[in-house]
This record gives structure tokens, sequence and C-alpha cells, in this order.
């Protein structure tokens, strides 16, 4: 061992599961104040390798050293000690303790009551000082934003004397400012001499912030290089194993008709009026016109997702019209939204009700759904045959589809939720952050998706914090902030990023 050992050092990592060849032969290194990005397609092995580190997984083969000194129990325990802090997507945070009592949770003191606490809060103080970001340590967690939470366990990694800092898909719940934030941070602590390993789906991010890419494909190391050799291109094509020409799909612009036929985008068919709920959605009216695909952009919190739970019925509205192709509905639940034909995809795995202890193939079939939709209601023979039209279309990666969805990567557990809800036949389709932690390859395929259903004549409505896809595939682009629509932008082709973000904040 020399002075410049690797901060991490990590050889022959292998990992199966049933079915599943989840890592194979991994090696890795990480030096000090360095950003290594980790990335590849969904079930790649990403987030298996990571568990792994933390020492919340079991390696069946393969070592890992932490300067220089082997880690030879694998235990969280063990893992903290070596200085490996774990930031997992979901946090490990007691929303009803305080920031502070969350960063000491698990830390011995010999000190006790109000000294102990005082000593604390200076401590705290101090984290959040060197992090560069102000949160009062006696504020409760559950009040916190999703960025300041993050924050606080980055602080709690660094309480235990995190040297390496690994955080899976840490920007999928941040608006783009708050990922620029985070961006901070983790400058602030790489030249503390902190090395991080980041995950994320998100090509701009790696580009932004890593100093090295290493990618998986299939549990296997395609390969890992400095980002200045790097194009986008060669990423997408070191994840994917083949080259995508491009991100978005092409399709005419809004004003082109088609050879044949009338123009793309026709009269409105959802129309909502003056909807109201409290200080979320103050008096929101738009139209989403036939075939025509709407983006709803903004910062998070700016109101866009309470907008669509009032469209959709999962929370009541105070006020406020909704009309379909002319005719006003009544919705003060999911069902009769579902049952008037519209739908919902958001991102949130654990309120689309994925029963984890299912399989693929019933929880891709949801009956409570169908019970009350007369829409898309399939025989228990075609629903296995739509479900595998769509583990090929979306290349849903698992061992079989009666396999427990738990058992699924993250992005693999998306996937299936936007099959369920793709299956049933609807004619205004909203998406919440369709491809949030959904990777490259198959969020091609969504967008195809997107177009396709536009082309059928449907209503689509997409919020999305990603700025790209935004402008990469809306025809009309919405801008909302605390509660309002601050913007429209009708000339998507000469938008740019900084305009809409712009109109976000205004
Ligand atoms: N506990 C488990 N039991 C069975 N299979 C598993 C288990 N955990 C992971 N797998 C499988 O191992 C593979 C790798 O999964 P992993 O979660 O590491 O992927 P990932 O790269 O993090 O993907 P994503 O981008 O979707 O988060 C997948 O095929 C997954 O289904
Ligand atoms: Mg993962």
């Amino acid at each position: 061992m020399t002075a410049a050992a690797d901060l991490l050092s990590v050889r022959g990592i292998s990992k199966s599961f049933p079915g599943v060849r989840a890592l194979q032969g991994i090696d890795l290194r990480l030096r000090s104040g360095e950003v290594l990005a980790l990335l590849g397609e969904n079930g790649a092995g990403k987030s298996t390798l990571l568990k792994i580190l933390a020492g919340a997984l079991q390696p069946d083969q393969g070592t890992i050293e932490v300067l220089g000194q082997p880690l030879r129990a694998t235990s969280p325990r063990a893992a903290q000690r070596a200085g490996i802090g774990v930031i997992y997507q979901e946090f490990n945070l007691v929303p009803a303790l305080t920031a502070r009592e969350n960063i000491f949770l698990g830390q011995e003191s010999s000190r006790l009551g109000l000294l102990r606490i005082g000593d604390e809060r200076r401590r705290a103080e101090r984290l959040f000082e060197r992090i560069g970001v102000r949160i009062d340590p006696e504020a409760l967690v559950r009040g916190l934003t999703v960025a300041q939470q993050q924050v606080v366990e980055i602080a709690k990694a660094l309480a235990f004397s995190a040297r390496i800092l690994v955080m899976d898909e840490p920007s999928a719940a941040l608006s783009p400012r708050e990922v620029q934030g985070l961006f901070g941070i983790i400058g602030e602590l790489r030249a503390q001499g902190i090395g991080v390993i980041y995950v994320s789906h998100r090509l701009s991010e790696i580009f932004a912030i890593a100093d090295r890419v290493m990618v998986l494909r299939d549990g296997q190391h395609v390969g890992t290089q400095p980002i200045g050799r790097l194009t986008r291109e060669r990423v997408i094509e070191m994840m994917v194993g083949r080259s995508l020409d491009q991100e978005f799909p092409h399709r005419p612009g809004p004003i082109d008709p088609h050879p044949t036929g009338p123009p793309r985008i026709g009269p409105p068919r959802l129309v909502v009026e003056h909807l109201v709920r409290g200080q979320a959605v103050r008096d929101v009216s738009f139209e989403v016109r036939r075939g025509e695909i709407l983006a709803l952009t903004g910062l998070i919190g700016a109101g866009r997702t309470e907008t669509a739970r009032l469209i959709f019925g999962a929370d009541r509205r105070e006020r406020g019209t909704i009309r379909l192709d002319g005719r006003e509905l009544t919705i003060r639940h999911p069902r009769q939204a579902i049952a008037a034909g519209i739908c919902l995809l958001n991102e949130d795995r654990k309120s689309q009700g994925l029963v984890l202890k299912q399989s693929v193939q019933e929880n891709f079939g949801l009956p409570n759904l169908a019970r009350f939709s007369r829409l898309g209601v399939l025989s228990p023979r075609r629903e296995r045959a739509a479900l595998r039209g769509y583990i090929d279309q979306l290349r849903i990666k698992l061992a079989d589809p009666r396999q427990r969805i738990a058992n699924l990567s993250g992005g693999n557990q998306q996937k299936v939720v936007l099959a369920r809800w793709l299956q049933r036949h609807a004619e205004v389709v909203i998406f919440d952050e369709p491809t949030r932690g959904i990777d490259v390859g198959a969020k091609y395929e969504i967008y195809l998706l997107m177009h396709r259903l536009a082309d059928q004549g449907k209503a689509i409505l997409m919020i999305s914090s990603e700025l790209p896809e935004v402008l990469g595939m809306a025809d009309r682009i919405l801008v909302m902030h605390e509660g309002r629509i601050t913007g429209e932008i009708r000339d998507v082709a000469g938008a740019t990023q900084e305009q809409i973000m712009d109109l976000a904040v205004a």
C-alpha cells in the first residue's frame, strides 16, 4: 500500500439471484476527490453493486478495499465504519424526528441530555456549513423539501466520517434548480477529498458532474472512461449496446398538415377552467387539443402534480370545471375519471399501488381497477399476450412474468406500471414524469408510444421537470409557478431551457 492508494478498490464482485446474474466479476476503483458516474440500463446491476458496497447485500464473490484495507465483514455497520456512506433513492430518515436527531441516530454519545443536544446541534450546523446549505437542525424532517431531506442524508453520512459517498439516483426527485444545488454540494465534498459514486439516468448530469464514467450492461462491466473521452452518443452506445441516432423520435411540427388528411392537431378535447385547491392550485385554466402533446413544466411544488390529481379526481377540487369534447364531467373520484376516459400515469411507484409481494403478471392485471372500468378489460389470455408485448417493447428485464415484482429493479417496476396504464384505452392521457428513473433506450420507446397515442387523436398532458424532454416532445409548453400558470410557449422549436427556467421562477 502506498500513499496514493485508491480510496476504494473493488475486485471481482459477482452476485446472482434466482434466474439472474446481476453482477459478474465487477472491478471498480475510486480516487479521492473524484466523481465516478455509474450508468447502465434498467436492471443492469447498479443498485445491486451499491447495496453490496453499503454492506446491505452479500456478494457471492469478490473483495472490497477501502484505502488499501480489506473490508472483511460485509454488514451495513462495517461499511459505515470503513467510511462508506450510502444515500438510497428512498431515504432512511424518520419524518417525525428533527434533522439533528436523524443525523445522530444510532451514534453513541458519552454526553447526556442538554449537553448532548447542544453538542449535536453545533456539529449539525458545522456539517450543514460544510455542505454549504442552511437548514435548521431542529426542523422536523417531515417539513423539509425532498432536496433538504437529501442534504440531511448527506450530513448523516458525513457525521459518520464517510470518505466515500454513494448516491443512487439522487436527482430523481429534484427540480433542475435543486439539482444545481446538489452539484454545488458534490463540488464542495470533492474539494474535501471525498469520492463520490453517482447513479443517474440523466446523461446531461453526467457530463456536468462526472470525472469518469463506468457502464454496466446485464451485470457486466462494459468499460470505464474519463468523461473527456466520451460523447453522449458513445455513452448511450455503451449502455444499450447499439447506437441510438436520436433521443427523441421525429414528428412533423404542429402546423404541418399530414401529407394526407387533416392537420395533426385538432380542436380542444380536454378543457379545464378555474381549477382551485387551496394554495397548491390557484385558478388554473388550459386546454389540450386532439393529437396534441402539451407539456406542463415548472419547479417541483409549482402545482403541476396537484393539477393533474384534480383532473383525475384523486383530490377534490374546490372550484373549477372539467370538460371533455364539450361535455362537462362530474369527477369526484378516479373511477369517474377513468370511466370518462381520462387516465393518469405517475412516477410514484408506491402510490401506484404496486403490490410488492405479488407477481409482475398480477400487478399488470390489476383486477381492482378493471372492476370499475368498462375500458380495456382484457381476458386473462389476451392480458398475458399484452404483457408479453410490453415486456418486449419496453424491454422490461425480468426472469419470469410470474416472479415477484419486488425483485425487479426500480426502473423495471416503473415500466410495469406504465404498461399497466397503457393497455387501458383512454382519450386523455396524463403522464406525470413518465421517464423518471427509466433508461435511455426505454425512454425512446415511451416517447414513441406517446406519439402513437397522439396520432390516434388522444390528448396528451405531459408533466416533466426534464427540460430536454419537454423541448424534445411537446407541441406546446405551459409553465407553472406557485399554483398558477405563468407562461405559455407555442414556438417550441425556437424555445430554450433558459426561457422555461425564467418562467418557472417568475
Ligand atoms: N432481491 C432480488 N431478487 C431477485 N432478483 C433481483 C433482486 N434484486 C435485484 N434483482 C435483479 O438483479 C438485476 C439487477 O437489478 P438492479 O436493481 O441492480 O438494477 P439497476 O441497474 O439498479 O436498475 P434500475 O436502473 O432500474 O434501478 C435485475 O435483473 C433485478 O431484477
Ligand atoms: Mg436501481
